[in-house]
């Protein structure tokens, strides 16, 4: 029933505010949700997996409806992950030609070198591409840690950049999505919802 009046017409247009019922109790839209989630390492960006624990397993059930992941990362990756269950927002995170800004903070196995980091801010042939990365920003946190923003997301990509230059990453942490910091004080495994400054509230 719209406003009270049954309504059997399944292309009839139903105005926002319109009080919706079915079989007499209220229905109505939810809001979508956006959120963050602090990713902790040994969970899957999945909705299910016969193995690990997924990033849906640290919701509560009720809460996972709709949800998925807009960015994945690895299983043994740490750190930012948006959740929503609206599509279109998910689908401007990631689509490549959005060129949405993700931060990493990577240690790696070998001190890093200056030529190496300016490879990686011009753009590096990956193994198997045709195309080098889109130019990368590159700051140095230590001799083998650096903080690396990159535009797009390959396969692995981070990963495999510093592969490119003879290096290999033993921890990777993401700490930024577009306007989007992990805020600090969620531990690893905690979320909490977008606010209205980070682009949703
Ligand atoms: N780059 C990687 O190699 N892995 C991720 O999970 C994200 C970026």
């Amino acid at each position: 029933a719209v406003d009270g009046a049954t309504v059997r017409d399944p292309a009839v247009k139903v105005v926002e505010g319109a009080a919706v019922a079915l079989d007499g109790v209220r229905v109505g839209l939810r809001k979508p949700r956006y959120l963050m989630l602090h990713k902790p390492a040994g969970c899957v960006c999945a909705t299910s997996d016969g193995v690990h624990p997924t990033v849906l397993d640290l919701f509560p059930p009720a809460a996972c409806d709709g949800l998925h992941v807009a960015g994945r990362l690895d299983l043994d990756v740490t750190g930012l992950v948006l959740l929503t269950d609206d599509g279109d927002w998910s689908h401007r995170v990631t689509a490549p030609r959005r060129k949405c800004p993700k931060t990493y903070r990577a240690e790696l196995a070998e001190p890093i070198g200056e030529d190496a980091l300016a490879v990686l801010r011009r753009g590096v042939r990956l193994r198997g591409e045709k195309e080098d990365t889109r130019p990368a920003e590159v700051e140095r946190l230590g001799p083998a840690a650096v903080q690396i923003t990159v535009t797009e997301g390959r396969y692995h990509q981070v990963k495999r950049m510093f592969a490119a230059v003879g290096n290999r990453v033993t921890a990777l942490h993401r700490e930024r999505i577009g306007p989007v910091t992990l805020d600090r004080a969620l531990p690893p495994g905690a979320w909490r919802a977008l606010t209205a400054g980070e682009g949703r509230g």
